[in-house]
């Protein structure tokens, strides 16, 4: 069979979609500064989307650095890999002073996160070592895993049985082997908001031998008492023993780094594979980094923010009876019951009768039946935001309970 024939028949998992308004439900366009209010086909719209948990994506201070920086350096400096010519001393100062507020010996920097921690992830690991892995996590820890040519068991979700379970044969398999074990969990998990069991992990220290390596995208910046994550928040960061973490979230940027020991971090120097053979992050964004890192540290007003505005968007969703599931984090899942169909028509009265902008996450991310619409508060909310969302919500559940959206049997037409 020809091949590209073959792809266009299936289409993929999210690509099957398409067939509904491109550009309104994928791939749809925010315009103006980045902020709760921006403009969605021609309309403002209250936006819960964005992961700009700290509100640093429009700060005047780090607006003025990115531009400064920009026009000082261009895009391009430093030009070719770290390891060959593209190293200077901002990235080490800025792997210096995220290593501190780490509290780890040392960090290497990552172009992505993405392909950072599966790159991260291949070069911890041969065909002896064993991988064991919550079951609900992100997609670059899946493709991470997919790179590993030895073992890897999965455990469900934060079930501390079934890890001790999968440790023991793991334990036995590289005692056979002469490997060693990787244990790898998420800080916060981006869909349910729930934190990874890093306590329960690391209490299981004591009786097995492994490493543990902890992406905690969501947590960085937003959690444990100065920021520095969930490890932080848990009282357990010395018993991580790689913590890694995206720009791409608190600090809204591109990029992202590994902290460490200094021998380990100094290994994945010389054998991760993406930053052995890609350029090195550009200037702007490391100088860029570098304010965005004191922000964080020296104001912690944005923390603080976030977290009343967390507070008033839990606490006023479940006050009216909403499910938000088991979140102890920012991410704010509402879990609805309806189809795909039933989804499309609520986000769209949503977002053009309400003006209120959030993500639908729909099968296969979430179960079949299930509608999960997923707000990210940030420290630029207003309590007034908070108030208008919910009293939205209130009505669009309404609609969905009255079976308004439906396709068969419908009560009235479709919105929007
Ligand atoms: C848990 C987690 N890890 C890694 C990433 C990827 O990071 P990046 O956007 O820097 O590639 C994301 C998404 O951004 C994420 O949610």
């Amino acid at each position: 069979m020809d091949l590209f024939e073959k792809l266009l028949q299936d289409k993929g998992p999210l690509g099957r979609h398409k067939f509904i308004d491109d550009n309104y439900y994928m791939f749809p366009k925010l315009e103006g500064e980045i902020a709760p209010r921006m403009m969605f086909k021609g309309q403002e719209v209250l936006t819960w989307s964005l992961n700009n948990y700290l509100g640093l994506a429009n700060h005047p201070e780090v607006r003025k650095v990115d531009a400064e920086a920009a026009a000082n350096w261009g895009l391009g400096y430093p030009m070719g890999a770290r390891m060959m010519t593209g190293n200077s001393n901002y990235h080490e100062q800025l792997e210096k002073e995220l290593a501190k507020f780490e509290e780890k010996d040392d960090v290497m920097l990552l172009n992505y996160g993405y392909q950072g921690i599966m790159s991260v992830i291949d070069a911890l690991v041969d065909r002896k070592d064993v991988i064991v892995y919550d079951a609900e996590s992100h997609a670059c820890i899946i493709d991470g895993l997919r790179l590993h040519i030895g073992k890897r068991f999965v455990y469900p979700h934060n079930d501390m049985v079934s890890l001790e379970k999968q440790l023991q044969r793991a334990t036995k398999l590289t005692e056979e082997s002469g490997g060693g074990i990787l244990v790898i969990t998420e800080g916060v998990f981006g869909m349910s908001g729930n934190q990874g069991n890093l306590k329960g992990i690391a209490a299981l220290k004591s009786k097995y031998n492994f490493k543990l390596l902890v992406d905690d995208a969501h947590g960085f910046g937003t959690m444990g008492k100065t920021g520095a994550g969930t490890g932080e928040e848990q009282g357990v960061q010395d018993q991580i023993d790689l913590y890694f973490s995206t720009f791409a979230k608190s600090m809204a940027s591109i990029g992202a780094f590994v902290a460490g020991e200094a021998e380990i971090i100094d290994f994945l120097r010389y054998n991760t594979r993406s930053q052995i053979y890609a350029k090195s992050i550009p200037m702007p964004l490391i100088i860029g980094g570098l304010k965005r890192l004191e922000i964080l540290r020296t104001q912690p007003q944005h923390k603080d923010n976030l977290w009343k505005i967390v507070h008033a968007v839990q606490d006023g969703f479940r006050a009216k009876g909403f499910n938000i599931g088991t979140t102890t984090s920012p991410v704010t899942p509402v879990l609805l019951k309806g189809d795909l169909y039933e989804a499309a028509n609520l986000v769209r009265d949503l977002r053009t009768n309400h003006g209120i902008f959030c993500s639908m996450i729909v099968y296969p991310v979430v179960p079949k039946g299930v509608i999960m619409l997923r707000i990210i508060p940030t420290a630029v909310h207003t309590l007034e935001d908070v108030k208008v969302t919910i009293a939205a919500f209130e009505k669009v559940k309404g609609k969905l309970d009255e079976g308004i959206y439906a396709k068969a049997g419908s009560k009235g037409a479709t919105v929007g």
